[in-house]
């Protein structure tokens, strides 16, 4: 009879504790020799976005997995439609680069509620939310407010700390335009002359960037730094620099991140000071990770992409290394 009672006892602190590694625990992952992933995109409206859905989907063809690949075109709110329609159609695994850090959040927790191991590429979500190693498995990209920061201590190695700078900030609430503001604005509070003019966000986009500058620059003409948030901005800010007949590289320092091959191409003419890159090829290092996951390795909360850097005595050299 007391072995009976503490046999039931046994079985039930086994379910409890089941119980618990399923409401903690990150789904698993089988081993398999090809699988079936989604890759829900932001947008497609830069050459960095090509790059990595190219990346992505070149590394998929060469194992031999079956990609659903999907393009939110710029809305949280279709990105979130796009990750459901994935859990509905049982994909093995989910790799997101979310566009904004809160609307995607809850659905990172409905994909491991069904099961299903996400891995976010390039962007990264409030962890107050959803939060790296316990909802979803890794973060792998940039450390952005890294970038931030780097470009700032160039500007204030350049100019002696003396600068009137406007930014032109990425999307509005995504990681990389929230940390690399936040990693200026760590320079700049150690900088006294260094000023921000205006700081207005571009969308990461070539022709609001564009907008906004010829906008901001007529109400700061002594602006004299410009400090992108990607290439694509700082492409269009240097038209409207142009059209308003100011000198980039000569009377206004452009500075951006990314490191696309037209961005670097316009370091080696002098028309953009400095570059810190942002590799997109995501693919080879998203799929290794997922297959060391599925192996039971232990995969670390984040997982950093070294950067480099371009300016005007290695841009040449490095070009043809640009994506
Ligand atoms: O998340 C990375 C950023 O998003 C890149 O800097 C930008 O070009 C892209 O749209």
């Amino acid at each position: 009879m007391k072995q009976a009672k503490l046999m039931v006892l046994a079985a039930a602190l086994t379910v409890t504790a089941v119980a618990l590694a399923a409401d903690t625990g990150l789904p698993k992952l089988a081993k398999k020799a090809t699988y079936k992933v989604g890759f829900a995109q932001t947008e497609s409206n830069n050459p960095w976005r090509i790059a990595q859905t190219q990346s992505m989907q070149d590394e998929a063809k060469k194992l031999g997995w079956q990609l659903v690949y999907t393009d939110a075109q710029g809305s949280a709110a279709k990105q979130v439609a796009d990750v459901r329609s994935m859990i509905a159609q049982k994909v093995d695994a989910i790799f997101l680069s979310p566009r904004e850090e809160k609307p995607l959040a809850p659905v990172i927790l409905e994909a491991k509620k069904a099961g299903i191991p996400v891995f976010l590429i390039d962007r990264n979500v409030d962890q107050s939310l959803a939060k790296a190693g316990n909802d979803y498995v890794t973060f792998i990209g940039s450390n952005f407010i890294q970038e931030g920061q780097r470009v700032g201590q160039w500007i204030a190695k350049k100019t002696n700390g003396k600068a009137n700078i406007i930014e032109l900030e990425g999307t509005t609430g995504s990681s990389p335009a929230n940390d690399r503001k936040k990693g200026f604005d760590d320079v700049i509070a150690k900088n006294p002359g260094m000023k921000i003019l205006a700081s207005q966000t571009g969308d990461f986009s070539r022709d609001k960037g564009r907008q906004v500058m010829e906008t901001l620059l007529q109400a700061h003409p002594e602006v004299d730094v410009v400090y992108a948030h990607n290439d694509e901005m700082a492409i269009g800010a240097i038209a409207a620099l142009e059209a308003a007949g100011r000198k980039p590289g000569k009377d206004v320092l452009v500075l951006s991140i990314d490191g696309g091959r037209e961005a670097v191409q316009l370091v080696v003419d002098g028309k953009i000071a400095y570059v810190v890159e942002c590799n997109p090829k995501f693919g080879p290092k998203a799929y290794s990770t997922l297959k060391d996951y599925a192996a039971g390795k232990k995969i670390n909360a984040k997982i950093i992409n070294p950067d480099r850097e371009f300016h005007s005595a290695n841009a040449a050299k490095l070009l043809p290394s640009a994506y």
